[in-house]
């Protein structure tokens, strides 16, 4: 097998059949290649197997790992080093095979035991978020993957992933685990701060808050993505402090768990526009101290 080209098509082989493995693995065989196999013993991954692979057999993973020249490791990312341990000891690797994993936090230390019998490691990260259903197939157009691998591997990964309508991104390895806080920080919380905001709505008596935040929260995120920090509006870049500390106690007296949040995410917003000038020091601090009342032990908030 050459470093410098790719056989095409691969026969690829899947562990396990999850949101990620179904999908990526329909997406290889609709550009061409063959999935010999899938492991997934769960009615969850079955169903996926019979949705997005259907014919495909379904097998133990060292006989999936056997068939295959592209092996995908799609298993949480806790479970990853004890397959790869597995598999390496099962006699199931060969040399020149290709294995890659789609987890963000991991590069290619995680393939070691693996790497050391000869197989050719990649990590492939989809920067995505799966849902195990034909409405995925689509979303992998144009999709970043954050790619680690040798400079051997570099050709056939990028290959991987045009294959799989993406573009990749070339992460090193020790930056992994912060490429992947970023995208978590970034969509991860995205969903819990939205769904806040949606209670919130609720509380005052949006019967759709959904479609309420709908176009502002659209409109804010393709603002954001353009223009950074200088998209934002609102009290704080304003330097409302009476309108923070109106918000601060009906978040109080209606959604006293969304509070903590509401404070950091206050506090983090103050720093990066007094940062950049935008907020003078002297009326920062007065939002500072309002934010920081806000949290304050009800004995240090009481009147002297
Ligand atoms: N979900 C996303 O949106 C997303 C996005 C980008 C990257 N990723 C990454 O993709 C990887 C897979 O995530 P996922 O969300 O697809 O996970 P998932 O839906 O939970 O699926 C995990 C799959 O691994 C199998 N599995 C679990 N433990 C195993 C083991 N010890 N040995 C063999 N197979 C095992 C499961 O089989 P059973 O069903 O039989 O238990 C299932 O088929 C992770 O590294 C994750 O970080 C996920």
């Amino acid at each position: 097998m050459s470093s410098s080209t790719t056989p095409a098509p691969l026969r690829v082989g899947v562990i396990g059949a999850g949101r990620v493995g179904a999908v990526l693995a329909a997406a290889l065989r609709d550009a061409g290649h063959e999935v010999v196999a899938a492991a997934g013993e769960s009615d969850a991954s079955r169903g996926r197997i019979d949705a997005l692979l259907p014919g495909t057999p379904v097998r133990k993973p060292s006989a999936v790992a056997r068939a295959s020249d592209l092996l995908l490791l799609t298993v949480p990312d806790d479970m990853l080093p004890n397959v790869v341990t597995m598999l390496a000891a099962s006699g199931a690797l060969r040399e020149g095979q290709y294995v890659a994993h789609t987890s963000g936090r991991h590069g290619l230390a995680v393939l070691g035991p693996a790497t050391a019998l000869g197989v050719r490691p990649m990590a492939l990260h989809p920067a995505m978020t799966f849902t195990g259903t034909a409405v995925d197939l689509p979303r992998l157009d144009g999709c970043v993957f954050g790619v680690t691998a040798g400079d051997a591997e570099r050709e056939v990964a990028a290959r991987l992933v045009a294959d799989l309508g993406g573009r990749p991104m070339w992460v090193p390895e020790e930056r992994r685990s912060l490429y992947h806080a970023g995208l978590a920080h970034g969509a991860n919380h995205l969903v819990t701060l939205v769904s806040e905001a949606m209670e919130l709505l609720s509380a005052s008596g949006a019967d759709d808050p959904a479609a309420t935040l709908r176009p502002l929260l659209q409109a804010a995120l393709d603002n954001a993505l353009e223009q950074g920090d200088s998209a934002l509006t609102g009290p704080i870049v304003r330097g409302d402090v009476e309108t923070v500390r109106a918000h601060l106690a009906e978040v109080t007296a209606n959604a006293p768990d969304t509070l903590p949040s509401y404070v950091a995410l206050g506090r983090a917003t103050l720093d990066r526009v007094v940062t950049d000038g935008r907020v003078l020091p002297i009326r920062a601090a007065k939002i500072r101290r309002v934010l920081d009342a806000a949290v304050a032990p009800a004995a240090l908030r009481a009147p002297r």
